[in-house]
């Protein structure tokens, strides 16, 4: 490295990619390194989200001769693709974008750096319009990737023009506050939902992003089905597979619907989208009607599985969390905060375990949640769940 360059970059190693990245050290604020400062984006703890796009990509890209073809609407260092091609064991052509050219040049350095420059295309453009480039069914991409600062919502049209049917695009959201439903005209605003802060907001917020994609790809006359959908850290990711066609179209937006939350006691049920188009629903008196949202599974556990046994190098923290998700129940909405219940019927904590074995036990389905250490999944009646949880010592 020159003396230039070791004054402004430091090395740094994800996977089996070596990058140039701004000297962390100099864009830190109170202590903590703060990525947004720094003239091109690079945020070290995004690595589990990359991680998990790379188990994800060695387990759904077709192990075929052909080429397979990758795209990028927001690259900052170049870090996703790099790892791409050195670490799926697939023959990929890039392509990658980034409207700030202080990162298209320094991701052209770290592909020089890891010899795979003549693999990969760059852009410098607006991220619609790149993915507008690509609409044509010759250019469409087998996997495109979509990480913004923030929301997602105003680039989810054109990256999903620009997906080949049967194809997949992972999408991140950093603005979770607002999927969470903490400000809910904001939500609306965003992803024509409307939100509101319920006890298993962290799962909500998740079912809202996949339906605000529905109901985006809709219009084109697209279908998707969540593949994979998470959330940990600040952020939210979901992968989804696009499949071009009205009939497709028709299927997804037949997994959308509205819950029912009773906020008196806490518990909800829900509606689906064609029965609210129907008028075929009745609203209780507590009760507060909240989405669209995506009522049906979001986790391919099989597939989820699977990118475990492909997880190999990837760090313990990645591994981990794909173990948790490919235990995520996402059939069943919703799940109780047992801390809330607790309260709400003056009685002491019960214990998860004990609860959950005494659910089973009536035949009923029952189960932890990542997104919550007191949280309870379950298809048990409401009526009966606080009886035996009234019961339970
Ligand atoms: C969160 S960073 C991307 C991080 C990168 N994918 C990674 O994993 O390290 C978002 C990037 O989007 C770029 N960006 C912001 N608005 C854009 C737009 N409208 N079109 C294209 N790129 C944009 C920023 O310059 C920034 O590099």
């Amino acid at each position: 490295m020159s003396e230039e360059t070791t004054e402004k970059y430091e090395e740094v190693v994800e996977g089996k990619a070596k990058l140039l990245v701004y000297r962390l050290e100099s864009y830190r604020v109170k202590g903590s390194y703060v990525p947004a400062l720094t003239p091109v984006f690079f945020n070290p703890i995004m690595k589990t989200n990359r991680d998990i796009m790379i188990a994800f990509l060695r387990t759904t890209l077709q192990r075929t001769t052909k080429e397979l073809r990758y795209g990028e609407m927001m690259t900052g260092v170049g870090v996703r693709c790099i790892r791409a091609i050195l670490e799926t064991n697939t023959k990929l052509i890039c392509e990658i974008n980034d409207i700030n050219k202080k990162a298209i040049e320094l991701a052209e350095k770290n592909l020089n750096i890891n010899g795979v420059r003549n693999k990969v295309k760059t852009f410098c453009v607006d991220a619609r319009m790149f993915s507008l480039m690509h609409s044509a069914p010759k250019d469409r991409f087998d996997y495109l990737d979509l990480d913004p600062f923030g929301s997602p919502a105003e680039f989810i049209e054109s990256a999903l023009l620009s997906v080949k049917h049967e194809g997949h695009v992972g999408i991140t959201a950093t603005d979770t506050a607002t999927l969470l439903g903490n400000n809910s005209i904001k939500t609306f605003l965003k992803y024509g939902v409307i939100a509101s802060r319920i006890q298993f907001n962290k799962e909500f917020g998740i079912r809202a992003l996949i339906a605000s994609i529905a109901l985006t790809a809709t219009k084109q006359e697209i279908g998707i089905v969540p593949e994979l959908a998470y959330s940990e850290k600040h952020y939210i990711r979901v992968y989804v597979k696009v499949l071009r066609g009205k009939k497709y179209a028709k299927e997804s937006i037949s997994n959308l619907g509205f819950v029912l939350y009773n906020t008196k006691e806490n518990s909800w049920e829900t509606i689906k989208m064609e029965d609210v188009i129907k008028n075929n629903w009745e609203k209780g008196e507590n009760h507060q009607i909240i989405g669209p949202i995506w009522l049906s599974k979001y986790i391919d556990n099989e597939l989820v599985k699977s990118m475990y046994n492909n997880s190999f190098e990837l760090s313990q923290e990645s591994v981990d969390m794909i173990l948790k998700i490919a235990n995520e129940n996402s059939e069943i909405v919703g799940y109780y905060d047992t801390d809330l219940i607790s309260k709400s019927l003056n009685v002491s904590s019960r214990k998860v375990q004990k609860l959950i074995n005494k659910i089973k036990e009536k035949g009923y389905v029952a189960t932890r949640t990542l997104y919550d250490p007191k949280g309870i999944k379950t298809n048990m009646p409401n009526s009966e769940f606080i009886k035996i949880y009234s019961e339970l010592s």
